[in-house]
């Protein structure tokens, strides 16, 4: 079931993601012989070179694979340089595409990936309309766009306006790489492909939800960008409530792209808005890491890293507590949290279920109660965790609480494949399903606004935290209850203690 005949083009083919990213993961469609059976990867950028200087730089990335393999790979690779404003090289990549559908017996089902600054977001789709590469009768025209979908509610909306002005809804797949990754999909055959779960899926049974992503690394070079950024931008606006879509929507009717994305976008409207200030202050915690000394190393914090402001107010970890305002979810806190510089690289989400209603084996006494709890491991050590109570070998009933755990790398020899692999191939194939639809990227963005509105106020705090832990203290003052606070996850779920 390969794809049919296409091209795929890519602009800003010279940049990062495409060697570190977009190759690799073509390379691999290609030797898993799914890309399609006559196809061609047209790279264009600004700079000029040759389709040879190309195929040597894009491929960089690719040194550990097999040689030939490489070398039959490169045959597919071409390039074209353009400049993005200017209409007639527009009309050159229009005449090459032609040239090179020709002489290779290719279909002109086209696919644009916008591999470039969101500045170019604009004029790309504008010059391609304008020679007529938005359509090609009785073939396929899509756009691929990356993140960021604006930077705030109002260019989000002012981006979704342009791109529709010249590319047709059903024509545009916008990226976010979550939703591209295998244990992200599995959350839907989980909930919606066994009968025991979705009974418990609701406020009756589930406490309070928390999805976490954690990442060790810093800004790396990425200063200049992530200062605009920041977490709530980065990370929250778009992958993580992304996250909170699929773990808190209906079931869909049909496993196809509008049916679910329909679903997700009812939770978003349904979100509970923070309407004051002094809500977001007690809901909300950002937090930016701050030097630190780690086995004799020095570790820089974030004011220090190339590329930044000696003065940044920009977070790099952000935490907020929030409701989801429908029949299902009603009084369940969701908790999400995001850093960089935290102790380990780990991105899950937990159910904490309810505490059974009568303490039988406890005396009567609240305490020490079993947790039940469902942790969807997203990355690394991908899988599922249940935690639950067993009773004490001996006499008595004395509970003790034990972990049942599923690994995928356990399920098959099969390596998985990466989110671009998998959303490159559904693209191909005109599956949006796991690309983003422009209304819930509105809703997101009316969701985050609040909270941008009150941080840009002098007052509103930012505290730090050490390169290296868990985020600001304040972040476990969000989560209601003694002695409850965020999971600590290990990022091997074996080594998960309870
Ligand atoms: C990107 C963000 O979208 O996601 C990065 O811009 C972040 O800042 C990355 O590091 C995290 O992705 P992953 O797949 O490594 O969890």
């Amino acid at each position: 079931n390969r794809p049919i005949s296409q091209a795929l083009i890519i602009f800003g083919a010279s940049g990062d993601l495409t060697k570190r990213k977009l190759i690799p993961s073509l390379y691999k469609l290609f030797i898993q012989k799914s890309l399609p059976e006559n196809f061609i990867l047209i790279g264009a950028s600004r700079t000029v070179f040759t389709d040879e200087q190309f195929r040597t730089k894009s491929t960089e990335f690719l040194q550990e694979e097999d040689q030939n393999s490489i070398e039959e790979f490169k045959k597919i690779i071409h390039y074209q340089p353009v400049q993005p404003d200017n209409i007639e090289d527009y009309q050159k990549l229009k005449g090459r595409i032609d040239t090179l559908c020709e002489k290779k017996n290719i279909e002109k089902n086209l696919i644009f990936y916008l591999s470039t600054p969101p500045a170019l977001y604009t004029i790309i789709p504008k010059n391609l309309a304008e020679v007529g590469l938005n359509k090609e009768e009785g073939h396929f025209s899509r756009l691929i766009v990356e993140k960021p979908f604006g930077t705030d509610l109002e260019s989000a909306l002012k981006l979704n306006q342009e791109l529709l002005s010249n590319f047709e809804e059903h024509q545009i797949y916008r990226i976010d790489h979550y939703l591209g990754k295998e244990t992200v999909q599995n959350l839907l055959v989980l909930r919606f492909a066994n009968a025991i779960f979705e009974p418990i899926w609701n406020r009756n049974f589930i406490e309070r939800v928390e999805i976490t992503s954690a990442e060790s690394l810093g800004v790396e070079k990425r200063g200049g960008y992530y200062d605009k950024s920041g977490a709530l931008r980065d990370m929250i606006q778009n992958h993580l409530l992304q996250l909170v879509g699929l773990l808190a929507m209906e079931p869909p009717v049909e496993v196809e792209a509008d049916a679910i994305r329909n679903e997700t976008l009812k939770v978003f409207k349904a979100f509970a808005p923070f309407t004051s200030d002094e809500q977001i202050k007690n809901n909300v915690v950002r937090g930016q890491y701050i030097s630190s000394r780690i086995k004799n190393e020095e570790i820089k914090g974030y004011r220090q890293e190339e590329g930044v402001d000696e003065n940044s107010r920009t977070e790099t970890f952000a935490a907020i507590k929030f409701y989801i305002n429908n029949w299902r979810w009603s009084n369940v806190p969701f908790y999400i949290r995001t850093g960089k510089k935290l102790p380990t690289r780990v991105s899950e989400m937990v159910i904490h279920f309810k505490n059974s209603p009568h303490h039988l084996f406890s005396g009567g006494k609240e305490l020490p109660q079993i947790n039940n709890q469902l942790i969807i491991r997203i990355q690394p050590d991908e899988g599922i965790l249940m935690k639950f109570g067993m009773k004490e070998p001996g006499s008595g009933f004395v509970t003790k609480p034990v972990n049942m755990n599923f690994h995928y790398n356990t399920l098959s020899e099969k390596e998985l494949p990466s989110a671009y692999q998998r959303l490159l191939l559904d693209c191909m194939i005109g599956d949006a399903t796991l690309y983003a639809r422009g209304d819930s990227v509105i809703e997101a963005w009316k969701f985050v606004k609040p909270i941008q509105e009150y941080w840009k106020k002098s007052d509103a705090p930012i505290f730090g935290y050490p390169a290296g832990t868990w985020g600001p203290h304040e972040a476990d003052n969000l989560i209601e209850g003694d002695e409850q606070t965020w999971r600590y996850p290990c990022k091997n779920l074996s080594n998960d203690g309870y």
